[in-house]
């Protein structure tokens, strides 16, 4: 099973945060269980500061944990060469319909 996503990514958790990028990317069902991600996606910023730079991140994603960390295996635009971590909090969960908000904190180095 693969889901593609083309997700808001805002400044906070609320539904009418403002919206500072996507994310696109896709997760695959990567355990015979279900009960792990893999999570191949890029953040792309349209922000004022950031606008057309990207962050790369893959990792598996234990999705039914509340916390779990992923990697920023590269970057683009002013994250060239970036590297660092992400840690992933799931704020809400709902399966069924495939909807989620999950919290991004991520550190990276870059040039
Ligand atoms: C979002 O909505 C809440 C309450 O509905 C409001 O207090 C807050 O100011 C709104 N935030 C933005 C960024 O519009
Ligand atoms: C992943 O696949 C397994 C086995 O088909 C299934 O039981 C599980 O519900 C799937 N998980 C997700 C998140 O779709
Ligand atoms: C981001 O860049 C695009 C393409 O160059 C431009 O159309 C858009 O206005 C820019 N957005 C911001 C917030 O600067
Ligand atoms: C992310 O950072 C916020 C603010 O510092 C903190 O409250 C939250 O616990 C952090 N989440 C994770 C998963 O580290």
């Amino acid at each position: 099973m693969i889901f593609a996503t083309d997700d808001k990514l805002t400044v906070a958790t609320e539904r009418n945060s403002s919206e500072v990028g996507r994310a696109h990317g896709i997760y695959v069902n990567s355990t015979f269980d279900g009960s792990d991600l893999h999570l191949l996606m890029s953040l792309v910023f349209t922000n004022k500061e950031y606008n057309g730079s990207t962050l790369e991140i893959q990792g598996a994603d234990k999705f039914y944990q509340k916390y779990r960390e992923v990697s920023v295996v590269s970057g683009t635009g002013i994250f060239r060469l970036a590297r660092g971590y992400a840690t992933l909090e799931t704020v809400y969960l709902d399966i069924p319909n495939s909807n989620a908000i999950i919290r991004w904190n991520v550190t990276v180095f870059h040039y």
